[in-house]
C-alpha cells in the first residue's frame, strides 16, 4: 500500500475564518482558493477544511442539513471544484470534514423523523420516552453541558444529542442510516477528494439500550456506553471496505477520550479501518481532575507522558497517529503551553519542533504558522460559540464569579482559535474590508509580516515539513522518551536503523542546563530556535529553547 500520508502534513482550515472575499465578513471558498499559493509554499500536502455544507450554523457548520451541497455561505459547488482542481495543481489535495454522527434537526431525515411514532425515518435516530417521573430517558450528558436528551412535543418523546439539541445523533444500527452515509462518503469522494476527517466518530456506536452511565463525576456523562461502542470497529471496517479503500481516501478519527488500545485498533493498517487518528489526552494537560472548564495551570508532565505513552504505544501497535497542538476546538497552544508575549516566537517554534520530530502525520491549524494567539476577549457578547456560551452559565450557576468564568473562557474557549486569520496589517487585518463575524485579534502579528523575515515562525514549520520527507528515522523511527523526570524539559529521542534524532525542548522561562548524551557528540543541528549551528557537550538552554538533533 502506499501509504504517502505517513510524511505528510495536514493543514486545517476553518473556512469561516480563513479568507473572506465578497465581504460579508465570513469567510469563503474562493478565500482558500485566493491563499493557495500561500499554502503551497509553506509546503502542506493535504487541505482539511472544516464543514462547508448546508448548515444552520448552530454549531458553525458541524450541524448539517444537507450533505450533498455547499452552504451558500461559502460559495457554489463549481467553487469548491474549482478548489479541487486549483489545489490539484499545486500539489495539494482536500480532506473534507465528515459529520456522520448527528445531523442538524433541520435536516430532511430528522423533520420526518419527528412527525409521528411509525414514520420511516424515525428509526434513523435515537427516541425514547423520558422515566416515569419526566426526567431523561438516562444520565448522559451532552458535550456541550445539560443533558443529552430533548423533549419534543409532537410524538412525547426525547431524543440523544450528544453535541447541540440541534444536533440529534444518528442510529447507526439501522442499516439504512449505514448505507445513506457511505453514499455521501462516496459522492465526496468522486468530486476528488483525497481525505476524510471524521468527527467524533468513536462515538457511532452505543451500547444497545443507551443504559445510564454507571460512573459518578465528570466522566460519567454517558461515555462508558458512548465512546468505542461494542460496534464501532465494524462499522469503521464497513466503510473502509465500501469506501475508504476502493476510493484511497486517507482517512482521520477524532477519538476523544478513546483509550491509546483502542486508537491502536483502529489505525492498524491491516484491521482496513482508518489511516490514522486524533487523540486528545495531552489536550487534558491543564485540565483539573478531567474538568476543561478550571482555571488550572498546565502541567508539562501530563503533557509529556500523555504524549509519550500514546508515542509508544501507537508505535508497539502499528498504529498511527494524526500529531497535532491546536485545532479549532482547542485555544491556541502556543497561549496554552508556551509563552505568548516576551517569547512568542520562541514559543511558538519550540512547540513546532517538539511536535514535529515525534511519529504520526502532522497538523497545523490555520494562524498556528504565524504565531497567532488566543482572543482573551474580556467581555461574553465577544463569544459566538454555543459551547463557551454553555459552559459560561454554568460556571456562573455553580457559583463561580463573573470575573472568574471570564478568565476560564480566555483560557478554555473554542473562539480562542476561531478568530480571522490575520493577513496583513490593514484594519481587519486582511480577511475582509468589513467587520468579520467574530472579533479580530489586533495584535500586529501578520501572514505578511512573516513571510519576510527569513527566521520567521513560517520558515520554521516550512523546514520541518521538508524534514519529515527527507530522513526515514522521522516516520519509521521508535520513541523513547529521556529525562523523564525533568520539570523543565522535554526531550526525546527516535530511533531508525543507522539514523538517530534527538529533541530537547525548554518549556520553560528560564535557562536550564543540559548534558548532551554521548552519542550525539558528532551530530548535526537540524533545526533551533535560537540560531544555534553546533552540538556542545553542554548547553545553557536558552528561554524556551528548542533544537532538533540529527545522528547518522
Ligand atoms: C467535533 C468538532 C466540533 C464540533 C463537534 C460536534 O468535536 O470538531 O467542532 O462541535 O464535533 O460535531
Ligand atoms: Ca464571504
Amino acid at each position: 500500500m502506499n501509504n504517502w500520508w505517513k510524511k505528510a502534513t495536514v493543514y486545517q482550515v476553518y473556512p469561516r475564518s480563513f479568507k473572506d472575499t465578497n465581504n460579508d465578513g465570513i469567510g469563503d471558498i474562493r478565500g482558500i482558493i485566493e491563499k493557495l499559493d500561500y499554502l503551497e509554499k509553506l509546503g502542506i500536502d493535504l487541505l482539511w477544511i472544516t464543514p462547508m455544507y448546508v448548515s444552520p450554523q448552530k454549531d458553525n457548520g458541524y450541524d448539517i442539513s444537507d450533505y450533498y451541497q455547499i452552504d451558500p455561505l461559502y460559495g457554489t459547488m463549481a467553487d469548491f471544484e474549482e478548489l479541487v482542481q486549483e489545489a490539484e495543481k499545486r500539489k495539494i489535495a482536500i480532506m473534507m470534514d465528515m459529520v456522520l454522527n448527528h445531523t442538524s434537526t433541520e435536516h430532511q431525515w430528522f423533520k420526518e423523523a419527528r412527525k409521528s411514532r411509525n414514520n420511516p425515518y424515525r428509526d434513523f435516530y435515537f427516541w425514547q420516552d423520558p422515566k416515569p417521573d419526566g426526567t431523561p430517558p438516562n444520565n448522559w450528558k451532552s458535550r456541550f453541558g445539560g443533558t443529552a436528551w430533548k423533549y419534543d412535543e409532537a410524538t412525547g418523546q426525547s431524543y440523544l444529542h450528544s453535541f447541540d439539541e440541534s444536533q440529534a445523533d444518528l442510529n447507526w444500527e439501522n442499516e439504512a442510516v449505514r448505507k445513506e452515509c457511505g453514499k455521501i462518503l462516496a459522492f465526496w469522494a468522486k468530486k476528488g477528494i483525497k481525505g476524510v476527517r471524521l468527527d467524533v466518530v468513536n462515538l457511532l456506536s452505543k451500547t444497545p439500550g443507551l443504559p445510564d452511565d454507571p460512573i459518578v463525576g465528570p466522566t460519567g456523562d454517558g461515555r462508558t456506553h458512548n465512546v468505542d461502542g461494542p460496534k464501532i470497529h465494524q462499522y469503521l471496517h464497513e466503510l473502509n471496505q465500501q469506501v475508504f479503500g476502493p476510493m484511497q481516501l486517507v482517512t482521520v478519527g477524532e477519538m476523544s477520550s478513546s483509550t491509546p488500545e483502542e486508537c491502536v485498533l483502529y489505525s492498524q493498517e491491516e484491521r482496513e479501518e482508518l489511516s490514522m487518528i486524533f487523540s486528545f489526552y495531552h489536550m487534558k494537560a491543564d485540565y483539573q481532575d478531567n474538568a476543561k472548564w478550571t482555571n488550572e495551570p498546565f502541567s508539562l508532565a501530563k503533557l509529556k507522558q500523555s504524549q509519550s505513552l500514546l508515542q509508544q504505544k501507537m508505535h508497539e501497535g502499528n498504529g498511527w497517529n494524526a500529531l497535532f497542538y491546536s485545532n479549532h476546538d482547542q485555544p491556541r497552544a502556543l497561549s496554552r503551553f508556551g509563552d505568548d508575549r516576551i517569547y512568542r516566537q520562541e514559543s511558538a517554534k519550540m512547540l513546532a519542533i517538539t511536535l514535529f520530530g515525534q511519529q504520526g502525520t502532522t497538523y497545523i491549524y490555520q494562524g498556528e504558522e504565524i504565531g497567532m494567539t488566543n482572543a482573551y476577549f474580556s467581555t461574553i457578547e465577544e463569544y459566538r460559540d454555543p459551547e463557551s456560551l454553555n459552559a459560561y452559565r454554568e460556571l456562573l450557576a455553580s457559583g463561580v464569579s463573573d470575573r472568574e468564568a471570564l478568565i476560564i473562557l480566555q483560557l478554555k474557549s473554542r473562539d480562542n482559535a476561531r478568530t480571522p486569520m490575520q493577513w496583513d496589517d490593514s484594519k481587519y487585518q486582511g480577511f475582509s474590508a468589513v467587520e468579520p463575524w467574530l472579533v479580530v485579534n489586533n495584535n500586529q502579528i501578520s501572514a505578511e509580516k512573516e513571510l519576510k523575515d527569513p527566521n520567521s515562525i513560517f520558515y520554521t514549520y516550512q523546514r520541518l515539513i521538508a524534514y519529515r520527507k527527507m530522513f526515514p528515522v522521522f516516520t519509521e523511527g521508535d520513541y523513547r522518551l529521556l529525562d523523564e523526570e525533568h520539570s523543565e524539559l522535554f526531550c526525546y529521542e527516535r530511533t531508525c536503523n543507522q539514523e538517530k534524532l534527538l529533541v530537547i525542548s525548554n518549556f520553560t522561562r528560564k535557562n536550564v542546563a543540559y548534558q548532551l548524551p554521548s552519542d550525539y557528540k558528532t551530530a548535526e543541528i537540524l533545526e533551533s530556535n535560537y540560531g544555534r549551528k553546533q552540538v556542545e557537550a553542554a548547553f545553557q538552554l536558552k528561554p524556551y529553547e528548542s533544537l532538533m538533533i540529527y545522528q547518522k
